[in-house]
């Protein structure tokens, strides 16, 4: 016999590795509750409009509710032969209460179902998504405030560069996340419209309401052309690129704890539970946990390119091709779900090894803008103080002491107009403080920065 749902012009049966080939129930059953939802909201529009009566209409709710509850349990018999979720949902339907079953697909196709379930499915997920993202910059704000006083070296090119603090270096990954949030909200709003409607791809005959659906699946509004519902993925790619750039971000931070956590830094401690040890070094703890989100983010990455390359060549309107879509987005979902509960766990319990900070910011001439600055201040043009202050740094490394270690008259060799005073701006702690404005790394400014964050969380 030839398949069920469309086998009519069709004179053999489906080869039976062409049906495996094609079919995508083992991935695509995911989007059961959403296919569901789906059905539920075009069944009571159709009844609205009079194509189907109220008693079919219950009988049909009735039925996807069982099912609905067969999934949850694990009862469901997925078939490979009724290829995708959309059509074991529909044939068992059929099968619980007959005739009715069959009517559920009027004014629809697969086309609109399927753009209108992995719509529904990535709403859902961008909730779940933006939740564990603000989770996890509450926890930064928290270890932010802590760390508003502590002292480390910042860096550019990985080189000593300036002393900042702690908190400051924290809250610039709270700024990173917080763009990545906007985005995935800016992306939900492009997702969260109705493509069910468009049927195959012209639209169709019956009297539908499809502002009446958009409303009941909670979507700001139906879509205006029914080829582009049916064809474009542009929307999933769009939340693949702001997964991507979270997932960046977050590997950027990885590096750091990777690097932060070993011996030659030794800038943290991350606690024993995020991290595991080898078969055969005995003495080893290492970083899996930022190591493996660092790795994962290339996944992501490369799902992205997938759907752009799928989506490329495609004439309008619905293509087959388009069934690959699922796969990347799944994984794409749980990778980075996956990442960011890793981190929203992992990050509230960092310990830092504030002594160690400070002596590394103690390294390396971290003051020597400080000293620059200093020599402008008491009338010397910037170039020469810079001059001025490298020479200083040379005398230094010859002699292997920080600009802080040295004596009045050593520093004095440089420019008679250092005086006694100097030694104010050569503290770390008058370094960090002095950049006192917005945005700047001096603690009272990382403590404003904590509080505004609280206020931005607060106001999602
Ligand atoms: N499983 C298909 C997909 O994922 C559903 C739509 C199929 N439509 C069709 N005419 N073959 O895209």
């Amino acid at each position: 016999t030839t398949n069920q749902q469309w086998g009519g012009r069709f004179n053999e049966p489906t080869d039976a590795f062409v049906a495996r080939f094609t079919a995508s129930v083992d991935f695509d059953q995911r989007m059961a509750n959403q296919d569901i939802q789906g059905s539920v909201a075009h069944a009571k529009m159709l009844t609205k409009v009079g194509v189907l009566t109220e008693e079919e209409c219950a009988q049909i709710i009735q039925g996807l509710t069982e099912i609905r509850e067969e999934i949850a349990n694990g009862e469901f018999q997925w078939s490979v032969e009724l290829e995708d979720v959309h059509m074991n949902i529909e044939a068992r339907l059929t099968q619980k209460i007959g005739i009715t079953g069959k009517k559920l697909h009027t004014g629809r196709s697969r086309n609109d179902q399927v753009a209108t379930d992995i719509r529904l499915y990535l709403r859902d997920e961008i909730d779940v998504i933006s939740a564990e993202l603000n989770r996890l910059q509450e926890g930064l704000l928290g270890l932010a405030e802590k760390e508003a006083d502590t002292i480390m070296p910042g860096f550019t090119h990985l080189q000593t560069a300036q002393p900042v603090t702690f908190g400051h270096h924290l809250m610039a990954w709270f700024e990173m996340l917080h763009r990545d949030y906007e985005r995935l909200q800016d992306c939900r709003k492009r997702i969260n419209i109705l493509p069910l409607g468009a049927a195959a791809l012209a639209g169709t005959t019956y009297p539908i309401d499809r502002h009446m659906t958009a409303e009941l699946l909670g979507f700001e509004r139906p879509t205006e052309n029914s080829l582009d519902s049916v064809s474009d993925r542009d929307f999933a790619i769009e939340f693949s690129s702001a997964a991507s750039l979270i997932m960046m971000h977050l590997s950027r931070m990885s590096e750091e704890l990777v690097l932060w956590t070993s011996a030659q830094f030794n800038f943290i401690n991350l606690p024993d539970r995020f991290c595991t040890g080898s078969s055969i070094m005995p003495q080893k703890k290492n970083p899996d946990v930022p190591e493996l989100v660092r790795g994962k983010s290339g996944r992501v990455f490369g799902h992205l390119f997938s759907l752009l390359t799928l989506m490329k060549s495609q004439p309008l309107a619905y293509n087959k091709d388009n069934q690959e879509d699922k796969e990347p987005i799944f994984d794409v979902v749980d990778t980075l779900q996956g990442s960011l509960r890793a981190f929203a766990d992992m990050i509230p319990a960092i310990e830092s090894r504030k002594q160690e900070m400070r002596e590394a910011a103690l390294r390396g001439f971290s003051t020597a803008t400080d000293l620059a600055d200093y020599l402008v201040r008491k009338g010397i043009a910037f170039r020469d103080s810079h001059e001025i202050v490298g020479k200083s740094v040379a005398y230094g490394i010859e002699t292997g002491k920080d600009l802080g270690e040295m004596t009045l008259e050593e520093l004095q060799q440089f420019s008679d107009t250092i005086t006694e005073d100097v030694f104010d701006v050569l503290t770390l702690e008058g370094s960090v403080s002095a950049r006192n404005h917005i945005g700047g790394t001096a603690p009272d400014q990382v403590r404003a920065a904590v509080k505004r964050g609280h206020e931005a969380l607060a106001a999602r």
